[in-house]
């Protein structure tokens, strides 16, 4: 079998398609929703009509960068959840039509199992059975992998996403949306020992954070009434110190499921995964820990359609094909 497959993302904010020819991803498009910025997050409204929009183009040149025509297509495959509902939608009816129209199978794809099958897009790929902290705006998972299709929630978050944590803390200092990458980079200057911000321990193998977001709030309210200029005058501590608290409460778990499952091949997957600290520091715990530590590249570690591709691919493997009944299900579970 030598599958070629067309694959569609549109569970959030990106339009995205790539094509995949026998497990090699030929191209990935992906078309950033700018429009969002003005709003300080991401309107799920806006989104639908952006996606609608953009998602042609976005499967045109999807299919002429990888020089391959539509009659070279073996399936069609989209992200079926989880996600915004109507952003679904679009990726879902399109690729529906689509295969309709070119009568070719469709593959329903898992956006979260796709996050961590991006490790498969490029070598070096981690080896089975491995454990997978999923990091993202709507997640945060340590999923214990199996195989490309086999894998098992260990711990999740109880409330608030490690993502929406960044995103939230930002907005809360006055930076613009989206939050997360702009913390990371001021607090790569900043001192993380500087301020001290809960690192909450839930039990077993879950998280949670929303309670950083009250601290953050209370703690700039008590300096800012005492200095009005203090958030501006201290900004990289700050951030660098928030940052620290994040990735601390996310190690700790996952130091505690590697030793718990005997397992040292640790993979990290999902926008926060682009977090420089956070990738400095498992590094630093490979040594620590005798981990083999697998980093997904910055390309791959927000929404993509490369990785709904490389599940896709799996899947086709395996014969696991929909019928154009397939629906969205915004709360998908891996
Ligand atoms: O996986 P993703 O693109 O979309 C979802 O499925 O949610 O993740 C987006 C999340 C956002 O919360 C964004 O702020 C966060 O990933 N993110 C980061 C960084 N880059 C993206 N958070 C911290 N540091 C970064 N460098
Ligand atoms: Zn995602």
């Amino acid at each position: 079998m030598n599958p070629t497959i067309l694959a569609i993302e549109s569970s959030c904010d990106e339009t995205s398609a790539s094509v995949i020819q026998n497990g090699r991803v030929l191209s990935n498009i992906v078309a950033t929703q700018a429009i969002h910025e003005q709003y300080g997050g991401v309107v799920p409204e806006l989104a639908s009509r952006a996606h609608q929009q953009n998602i042609i183009p976005v499967v045109s040149q999807a299919l002429q960068r990888a020089n391959i025509a539509k009659s070279q297509l073996d399936a069609v495959a989209f992200t079926r959840g989880p996600g915004l509902l109507g952003a679904l939608l679009v990726g879902c009816s399109f690729a529906k039509s689509f295969a309709l129209g070119l009568n070719l199978p469709l593959i329903e794809v898992n956006h979260m199992q796709a996050h961590i099958l991006a490790h498969f897009i490029d070598a070096p790929q981690p080896n089975f059975p491995f454990l997978c902290l999923t990091v993202s705006g709507g997640h945060t998972q340590i999923v214990l992998v199996r195989s490309h299709l086999d894998m098992e929630v260990l711990g999740q978050t109880t409330d608030d996403a490690v993502g929406e944590a960044f995103d939230k803390s930002a907005k809360l200092l006055g930076l613009p949306y989206p939050g997360g990458p702009m913390l990371d980079k001021i607090a790569a200057t900043g001192n993380p020992n500087r301020f001290s911000f809960p690192i909450v321990n839930m039990e077993g193998y879950d998280f949670s954070f929303s309670g950083i977001k009250t601290s953050i709030l209370n703690f700039v309210k008590k300096n800012t009434a005492a200095e009005p200029d203090f958030v501006q005058h201290n900004l990289p501590d700050i951030c660098a110190s928030i940052q620290w608290a994040l990735i601390q409460t996310l190690l700790k778990k996952l130091v505690l499921a590697a030793k718990e499952q005997n397992i040292k091949e640790i993979a990290i997957a999902g926008g926060v995964s682009a977090n420089s600290g956070l990738r400095a520091t498992l590094q630093e715990y490979a040594q620590k820990h005798n981990w083999n530590v697998y980093l997904p590249a910055f390309e791959y570690c927000t929404d993509n359609a490369a990785m709904i591709a490389m599940a896709a691919h799996y899947q086709y493997l395996a014969g696991d094909f929909t019928t154009q009944y397939a629906s969205p299900d915004p709360r998908l579970k891996v």
